[in-house]
């Protein structure tokens, strides 16, 4: 299959992308290289026959007609997003820009492509969206594929938003689309600005360890490698026009998820006072979402995926991986924004 997968120089891009053409798959990476993006992420594969690049922005509709026509796709995995929320309270309009418009630009080259073909039934239209969409929850209760949406950043309401947009496109044009709904992504190739890696990298540099609020917010995280393994299969069985919740089944308050990576760090890299004593408690993120937490059954029962990696393992994992590769975190730091506090609405 050949497969244009968006966004394929971004953190779970990157893992599609390197898994894809493990797999045997033609892929075109397109993607515009934003301040998150890294061609490092990619380096295993760039030179293999079976991956192209393409240097493009999804709110381009030329670029877009011309990749399509060029590359004759059998499917698209839609990655390319601004994908952090603290940034999206800071400067929302980027985020309705890509996340909205972009989708929007991208639906219609697509459906151009595809009704150009003759309509195949086995093209794909792959949406990556997040459990983010559903909102909050309380201290119990799972989202549901059935779950209303209910978001609450700027973020996660670009996200719900391109997420009716798919479906609307697969009810009113027929274009065949399948969407995913995923919890929190943890792993190599993490951009330095998002809570996992920004706690290895202040631990490992005597900074101050940022945690919002009392620590109380609680994630379900997924090693990015399972995601990737959960979106291929989603996008070669899933079915036309369903969505899919993926989840690690892993739920960690933050307070806690920092404290066992201080842990991993205190017997992988020992020093003479503990980690741990460099965490301080920090301003809230405005509008912060209590608890999220999946109910994964429909991919389980329908697809047979499940996750593989606890968050024992893929944490000592990851702190590893950071560890054994200053090279590639080390110049991103000096990117825009990054450690800086952003989205305080100050
Ligand atoms: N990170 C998570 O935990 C998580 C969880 C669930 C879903 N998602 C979704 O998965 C997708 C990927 O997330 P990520 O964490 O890898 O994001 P990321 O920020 O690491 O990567 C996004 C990539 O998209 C590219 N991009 C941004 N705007 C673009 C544009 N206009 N045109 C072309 N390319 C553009 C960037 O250059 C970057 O390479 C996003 O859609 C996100 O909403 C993320």
């Amino acid at each position: 299959m050949k497969i244009l997968v968006t966004g394929g120089a971004g953190f779970i891009g990157s893992a599609v992308v390197r898994l894809a053409v493990a797999r045997g798959h033609a892929v075109v990476n397109l993607d515009c290289l934003t301040y998150a993006a890294c061609l490092e992420n990619v380096k295993s594969v760039s030179d293999n026959a079976l991956y192209a690049f393409e240097q493009a922005d999804i709110r381009d509709r030329a670029s877009l007609d011309r990749i399509f026509a060029q590359h004759a796709p059998d499917a698209v995995m839609h990655l390319a997003a601004e994908s952090h929320v603290d940034r999206s309270i800071d400067g929302p309009a980027a985020f309705i820009d890509t996340n909205v418009a972009g989708t929007f630009n991208l639906l219609e080259a697509a459906r151009a492509w595809w009704s150009a073909q003759g309509k195949p039934a086995d093209f794909r239209f792959h949406h990556i969206s997040t459990d983010e969409v559903f909102g909050s929850l309380g201290a119990s209760g799972l989202f549901t594929e059935d779950t209303p949406y209910d978001p609450r950043s700027p973020y996660s309401a670009s996200k719900a938003a391109s997420d009716h947009l798919v479906r609307a496109w697969g009810e009113t044009y027929g274009l065949p689309v399948v969407l995913t709904n995923c919890s929190n992504n943890y792993g190599p190739y993490h951009f330095p600005e998002k809570l996992i890696p920004v706690v290895i990298l202040n631990a490992l540099a005597g900074k101050p360890i940022p945690v919002y609020g009392a620590g109380e917010n609680v994630r379900d995280w997924l090693y990015v490698e399972d995601h990737a393994e959960a979106l291929l299969l989603v996008l070669t069985r899933g079915a036309v026009g369903r969505s899919y919740n993926i989840g690690g089944g892993n739920e960690r308050r933050n307070i806690d998820l920092v404290r066992s990576i201080c842990a991993i760090l205190d017997a992988k890299r020992p020093k003479a006072t503990p980690y741990a004593d460099q965490i301080r408690f920090v301003t809230d993120r405005p509008g912060h979402d209590a608890r999220y937490a999946i109910d994964a059954r429909r991919i389980r029962d329908e697809l047979g995926w499940r996750a593989s990696v606890s968050v024992e393992e893929g944490l000592n994992r990851t702190v590893q991986w950071y560890l054994d590769n200053a090279d590639w975190w080390q110049p991103l730091q000096a990117r825009a924004g990054v450690g800086d506090r952003l989205g305080t609405r100050a």
